[in-house]
């Protein structure tokens, strides 16, 4: 690292009404979503034969019953008080509420207004995201957001339910991660309809730029809080001069597509900080843990990214909120300096005029980490699935005594 980008370790304080929280989504945590399209491809014949040809277990990779969160969450949102936190972002789940197409569950809704109730009990402002990477499969089997009309079946819903939550919530959030979905679904064939193809990858992210709009202008019409969206923002790095161009394209691909088309209709800006990449001068090899430590999932711990990511969005003059950030890390020796490290990155960008508000940590309680199972640990908090214990680890501790004070000691 030059000494250019050194991080002090001075004390660092946050601008005042900072929100520290953090996040978690329905489909990860709330166990038992039966209706969803990710329940019936984890519980599908495909699914079990591709897991035991790579010699993994069928019971990792299915969520189950999860963190029961469901159930929980008023003890959830009890620990994240206690660990000073004054924000959550959680989901909402739409195959509970509309598990058929057209039959509503007022009592799924009512539920979710409890959920949010008991943030508020706890102090904890809400920041509730509408698409999280799952949908009802009577959706999915139309299509999903690769048939241009059901744009509108996502938009009716919103609208009907925004009437019943919005009391209850401070910042919508109307899709997670566009890009994130569209090229894990439609390119790469990891996510649930697991397709490859580069002309359908387009036409679904066009669509969910097209809901995204759509779901903005119903919320404004309902609604008086902020509405934005979570990008999945990476930093993007050349190696060398012969790469610039490649980090030019990539980056365009990665970063600005959706953000330049959906950013006019955002009050806020979410962003989801995790990777950079590092473009070798071909273009074609593509690591991320080059030269860095690397956490349990091999992706390489990069907090100076953050800051270059968060700069760059200073000309679209938006407040702006971190909506996830955070790393597997199962024995929890990397966690707490990979906050204070991001977070003193955090900082240089405030320093620097971005108008960054509030930091929610990925995550406040292990869950199903998609793909990937049970193996992978985000949490503050450990659980414990066979019991649904909860541990607070020690790296929440110490993000605790950052929520407290405002600021960050060396
Ligand atoms: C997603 C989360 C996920 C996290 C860690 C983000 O891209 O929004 O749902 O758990 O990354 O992989």
């Amino acid at each position: 690292m030059s000494t250019k980008n050194k991080i002090s370790d001075q004390p660092v304080r946050f601008p005042k009404d900072f929100l520290w929280g953090s996040a978690i989504s329905a489909h990860q945590t709330e166990g038992n979503n039966v209706n969803s399209d990710w329940w019936a491809w984890e519980n599908s014949a495909g699914r079990a034969a591709a897991l035991k040809a790579r010699g993994k277990s069928l019971e990792d990779h299915r969520s189950g019953e999860a963190c029961d969160f469901y159930h929980r969450y008023d003890s959830d949102f009890a620990l994240a008080e206690s660990l000073n936190q004054n924000a959550i972002r959680i989901s909402v789940e739409w195959a509970r509420i509309e598990p058929k197409s057209g039959e509503w569950r007022g009592e799924e809704v009512r539920h979710y207004v409890e959920v949010l109730k008991s943030a508020q009990k706890h102090g904890l402002k809400t920041f509730v995201t509408l698409f999280h990477f799952t949908l009802p499969l009577w959706f999915a089997e139309s299509g999903g957001f690769a048939q241009p009309g059901n744009v509108d079946r996502f938009v009716a819903y919103v609208e009907k339910l925004a009437a019943k939550l919005d009391p209850y919530v401070d910042f919508w959030l109307t899709l997670n991660e566009p890009e994130i979905y569209t090229s894990h679904a439609y390119y790469f064939g990891i996510y649930p309809p697991q397709h490859k193809s580069l002309r359908e990858s387009f036409r679904v992210v066009n669509n969910l730029i097209a809901a995204h709009r759509r779901t903005y202008a119903v919320l404004k019409k309902q609604s008086t809080k902020p509405v934005g969206l979570a990008y999945h923002l990476l930093d993007v790095v050349a190696v060398n001069v012969l790469s610039s161009f490649n980090r030019l394209f990539f980056h365009y691909v990665a970063n600005e597509y959706v953000l330049n088309r959906t950013v006019k209709f955002c009050d806020f800006i979410g962003v989801n900080y995790y990777n950079h990449v590092h473009l070798a001068w071909w273009g074609r090899r593509m690591q991320s843990q080059s030269r860095h430590e690397t956490s349990d999932l091999g992706w390489g711990i990069h907090p100076e990214g953050i800051e270059r990511v968060l700069v760059g969005l200073k000309r679209y003059r938006k407040p702006v909120y971190i909506t996830e950030n955070g790393v597997a890390d199962a024995a929890d020796t990397r966690r707490e300096k990979f906050i204070k490290d991001h977070l003193r990155y955090v900082q240089r960008a405030i320093a620097r005029g971005v108008n960054v508000r509030g930091y929610l940590h990925w995550s406040l309680i292990d869950n199903f980490e998609w793909h990937h199972g049970f193996r992978p640990r985000f949490g503050l908090v450990a659980v414990d699935y066979a019991t649904q214990k909860r541990t607070v680890r020690d790296s929440a501790r110490a993000y605790a005594s950052i929520c407290k004070n405002n600021s960050l000691s060396a």
